[in-house]
């Protein structure tokens, strides 16, 4: 299987063209990044999908909705080339979510917190748009102006008001370029901020009133929101708005093997851009880690046997991957690079218990009567019981 390759940037590509020196500084300047744009890390694949696709691109688009379902889902392209799935689960969800941005209606994904709702926001932007940095964080402050635009003081007082003067949003520039872009965490936004994006979504234009002039849509424009159903009711969507959305719930992944292939290779490919000294943890250890969070969550045993009170956290796969990726961590700096129980269980009981009095007690009694049973579990029974 093709894992992510190191980060290399399409803009180092270009710069080498016209001037070696340049390029050089670019690509280290470029690999000193703590987190590379989806585009960037990704810039081979998406030129190779690029170089192969025939498929008809609707307007403005890099690539056909079938090359950017390959980009999201993986796959092997006809030379050969490997392409890594960066969303593992229902192939019809993503095609239904590309579908949906061919369209005039905006796409919305909803679900859990940790169902890779803004991972697959950012990397349906980079492949549509080959920019995923369009980007509106959405918060209980976030203000019209954030949607729309700006005004930059020192050059409005001196000139007045001019396009010159004006500081366009996210969403103003993807409008004038055509280009994706993503509100995140939508329904934390202010009802009355949220109806900003109505004549958006159903005018596709902009006004400034102010210049008496506006800003039409460039075709290629739309609209990915995420939005995180614990959050529901913090700010409802209003139903004008929720109309010219379709909604795409990304689900918990369904099996535990689904689960533990997304939490290995976020592992991986987080402890090789971290450059963590470890070695890659053993699946063993991966399987234990999302049984515990998949049996918590569902409230019973995953031999469907015994019933379990849930603990008050979410016990996301975000969470699962968060938790051996400061297992290996902890293994790389402060044991001898081999992922062991020790090194997971502080931040496993860190993730389980988020309420001291009532998780506590989940957790207890899921460590008593189910980790110690287990039979090759006594390791991490022990160093649960140490690390408490
Ligand atoms: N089905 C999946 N396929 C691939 N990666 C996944 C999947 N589910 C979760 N992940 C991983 O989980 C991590 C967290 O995902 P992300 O931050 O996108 O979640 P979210 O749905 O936006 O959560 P929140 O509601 O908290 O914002 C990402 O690193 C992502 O790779
Ligand atoms: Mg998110």
């Amino acid at each position: 299987m093709n894992t992510e390759k190191p980060p290399k940037t399409s803009k180092t590509a270009k710069a080498k063209v016209d001037n070696t020196e340049v390029a050089t500084t670019v690509t280290t300047s470029v690999s000193t990044l703590l987190r590379e744009h989806a585009e960037n890390q990704f810039a081979e694949e998406l030129a190779e999908l690029a170089k192969i696709d025939t498929k008809q691109r609707p307007p403005n688009w890099k690539l056909s909705p079938w090359a950017v379902s390959t980009y999201l889902l993986g796959g092997k392209l006809d030379n050969g080339f490997e392409v890594s799935p960066k969303y593992i689960g229902n192939k019809r969800i993503i095609e239904i979510a590309i579908a949906t941005l061919t369209t005039d209606r905006a796409l919305l994904l909803f679900g859990v917190p940790g169902t890779a709702k803004s991972w697959v926001s950012e990397h349906l932007a980079a492949a549509i748009s080959g920019d995923s940095t369009l980007l509106i964080q959405g918060t209980a402050g976030t203000s019209e102006e954030a949607i729309r635009y700006g005004w930059n003081y020192a050059r409005l007082l001196a000139d007045g008001p001019s396009m010159a003067a004006l500081v366009a949003s996210p969403m103003m520039r993807a409008m004038a370029d055509g280009k994706i872009a993503r509100v995140e965490e939508l329904t934390r936004i202010p009802s009355d901020v949220q109806d900003t994006l109505i004549t958006i979504l159903s005018e596709k234009t902009l006004p400034i009133p102010e210049l008496n002039s506006e800003v039409q849509s460039t075709r290629g424009f739309n609209v990915i929101a995420t939005a995180n159903n614990r959050d529901r009711g913090v700010n409802e969507l209003s139903s004008a708005l929720k109309r010219r959305f379709n909604t795409v719930i990304l689900p918990v992944p369904d099996s535990a093997d689904e689960e533990v292939e997304i939490v290995q290779r976020r592992v991986e490919s987080l402890g090789r851009a971290l450059e963590l000294p470890a070695e890659p943890p053993a699946l063993e250890e991966v399987r234990r880690i999302v049984t515990i969070f998949r049996e918590l969550r569902n409230g019973v045993t995953s031999d469907g046997k015994t019933k379990l009170k849930s603990p008050s956290g979410t016990l996301s796969t975000a969470e699962a991957i968060s938790v051996v990726n400061s297992g290996l961590a902890l293994a790389a700096h402060f044991g001898d690079g081999y992922l062991r129980a020790g090194d997971v269980a502080s931040s496993l009981i860190g993730a389980v218990v988020k309420d001291p009095v009532q998780d506590r007690l989940v957790w207890k009694e899921y460590l008593e009567t189910v980790v110690k049973e287990r039979d090759n579990w006594k390791d991490l029974y022990r160093a649960c019981r140490e690390a408490d």
